[in-house]
């Protein structure tokens, strides 16, 4: 069982979606403390109904970016984290916490990377006619979306789609592969080889639009 840091700033849907596979015996690990930096998030109620510990961390608490990840990577060894998980958390990390865990942060992002990176993709997508889009759990390096890939999920863009409609089709996957790929780190299948993710006895994908296909939270 590992313990997950997940860091937050909005609505932590995929917050709920780990909890909710940690419930249904889906993925073995439990999640040591939730942190934030905005103070409303509704993220930490999610948290605080389930007695997790939250750590409120405002962007202003710190005189630098430096600094904050400091704090961040203090709070999360203290609470003896395995794994940190970038949940919506709105503020690009620095070197700082990602020396602290290397190949240890995972982000989620809600396009078919390296296609979209940044902000508002959804909208990008749907502006530029894409035709299909999706999600991406990547491990963090230093760049802005750019870490090796652990699994995409794929989603068509249909033409009546607004930013919402394209949103909310990309988030049930992210709800999918997120926790699919933390149960994979759980089970110590995932090496880093340059770019690439190795997956030990990663099954062929049988046709589903995820790759690799979720085995333990899919679709009934
Ligand atoms: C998700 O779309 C995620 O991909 C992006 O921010 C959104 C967060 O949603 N990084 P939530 O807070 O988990 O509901």
């Amino acid at each position: 069982m590992i313990n997950l840091g997940v860091l937050v700033s909005g609505k932590g849907t995929n917050l709920q979606s780990i909890l909710d596979a940690i419930d249904a015996g889906h993925l073995d690990a439990r999640v040591a403390v939730v942190v934030s930096n905005n103070p409303e998030a509704l993220a930490l109620e999610r948290a605080k109904s389930r007695n997790i510990p939250v750590e409120i961390l405002p962007n202003t608490a710190c005189p630098s970016r430096e600094e904050y990840d400091r704090k961040i990577a203090g709070i999360l060894k203290g609470h003896r984290v395995d794994l940190i998980i970038l949940a919506g958390f709105m503020k690009i990390i620095t070197a700082e916490l990602i020396n602290a865990f290397p190949m240890q942060i995972m982000n989620i992002h809600p396009a078919l990377l390296p296609a979209f990176p940044g902000l508002n993709v959804q909208k990008k997508a749907l502006e530029y006619g894409a035709r299909f889009s999706g999600a991406t759990v990547h491990f963090i390096d230093e760049g802005i979306d750019t870490g090796p890939i652990i699994i995409q999920a794929v989603v068509p863009v249909h033409g009546e789609d607004t930013v919402e409609t394209l949103s909310s089709r990309i988030l049930a996957e992210e709800h999918l592969i997120y926790p699919e790929a933390i149960q994979l780190f759980s089970e110590q299948r995932l090496t880093v080889e340059g770019r690439k993710v190795i997956i030990k006895d990663h099954q062929k994908p049988d046709g589903v639009m995820e790759n690799p296909s979720v085995r333990l939270t899919g679709k009934e």
